[in-house]
């Protein structure tokens, strides 16, 4: 019995990063939303083979930076779902790799609860069980497999708080075109929160003149430094107040002034993502993997003189994306960037509802 789901990528729309927290992660605040771009993961389970229990995991490209072993996210869901439900058996997981390794669209926390609701399908298919999970279950499984888990539970718009892992579902926005640009690099999103920190500790002086090596500074400078420079939970305030400013229908605190009557040709539905760009959302993570890959950068500007109408890191890179107008403006910018060498598609977001039906597709 194999159960097939396809697993959704997510963008980030604005990533504030806030101070280190005891346990080691980051206070975070985030715009999460699901895309249509998707790996399948197919969940097949052996009951009574005599071949006894075990988790198998398998992965259509052969890319070192995705493990086999039980450290692999799909493992680790799958052996707490399995104990969870008290159930047993050969479990074999297959993921067909379409979107990129460590490329800030959450695909190996999708994968894993693509895993979740295979492995409970397959479970329920084989009769192994008539149990499910309750849903305060999931959330529990999925946030302890890591942060970017649970808005896969959620999908649609979502905003994460937390490290990430705390999600609550937010007004849809409607499916929107997007260009998807894979740049091909891993980022290693553990080294990007730790340079996140660096740069919050040495950060550049309120006259942008940078630390001087060593820290030879004078004393007032230094003073100057320590009054001026940003504080970790500044960010959080200033997403927060994007944030609600953008959820109370008065977004606009960069942007032109809001009347609450839809712009021209636009419903509010559709909108509601110019309000949420106009409130000037940013990803933090731009500020320490830009000077990194500069040509992540280049990408950026790329896909703003494309015609995005915004454009951005997700997560800690490196995808880019952009938002545009129509399926036909990103159709012809997904091919301009193409033609400049750029692993470039076009794609759109996904709804809630999308994102729910499209997610299981039974059968191999
Ligand atoms: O939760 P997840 O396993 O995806 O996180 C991977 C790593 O990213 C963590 O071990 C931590 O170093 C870092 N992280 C963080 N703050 C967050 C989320 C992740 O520092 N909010």
């Amino acid at each position: 019995m194999t159960v097939a789901v396809r697993s959704f990528a997510k963008i980030n729309l604005g990533l504030y990063i806030g101070a280190a927290r005891a346990d080691g992660y980051h206070h975070l605040r985030t715009v999460y939303q699901t895309i249509a771009l998707h790996d399948v993961i197919r969940v097949s389970i052996e009951r009574n083979s005599g071949r006894g229990s075990g988790i198998e995991i398998l992965c259509t490209n052969k890319d070192p930076r995705v493990p086999l072993d039980s450290s692999n996210t799909c493992y680790r869901i799958a052996e707490r779902v399995l104990d969870e439900l008290g159930a047993q058996g050969r479990v074999r997981i297959e993921i067909e790799k379409r979107l990129p390794v460590q490329g800030g669209l959450g695909a190996a926390s999708s994968n894993a609860v693509a895993t979740m609701f295979a492995l409970e399908l397959a479970l329920r298919k084989t009769r192994a069980l008539k149990k499910k999970l309750s849903p305060a279950a999931r959330l529990r499984i999925a946030a302890e497999v890591g942060s970017d888990l649970p808005l896969f539970l959620v999908g649609g718009t979502a905003l994460g708080v937390g490290r990430g892992e705390e999600v609550y579902p937010l007004v849809d926005l409607p499916s929107l075109p997007v260009v998807v640009v894979t740049p091909g690099i891993g980022v290693s999103t553990p080294k990007a929160f730790a340079d996140w920190d660096a740069l919050m500790k040495d950060g550049p002086c309120v006259d942008g003149a940078s630390p001087r090596p060593g820290g030879a500074e004078p004393r007032l400078h230094t003073t100057t430094r320590q009054l001026t420079r940003p504080r970790a939970s500044d960010r959080l305030l200033e997403a927060g107040c994007a944030l609600s400013a953008w959820l109370s229908g008065s977004p606009s605190i960069i942007g032109s002034p809001n009347t609450g009557a839809p712009a021209r040709g636009g419903s509010r539905a559709g909108n509601l993502l110019l309000d949420l760009v106009r409130t000037g959302i940013e990803n933090d993570f731009e500020k320490v993997v830009f000077p990194q890959y500069p040509e992540l950068r280049d990408i950026k500007g790329a896909l703003e003189r494309a015609g995005s109408r915004y454009a951005s890191l997700s997560g800690s890179g490196s995808t880019l994306y952009g938002l545009f107008r129509s399926p036909a403006d990103a159709a012809k910018a997904a091919s301009r960037l193409r033609k400049q060498g750029l692993k470039a598609v076009a794609t759109s977001t996904l709804t809630r509802q999308q994102y729910w039906k499209k997610s299981l597709v039974v059968g191999r």
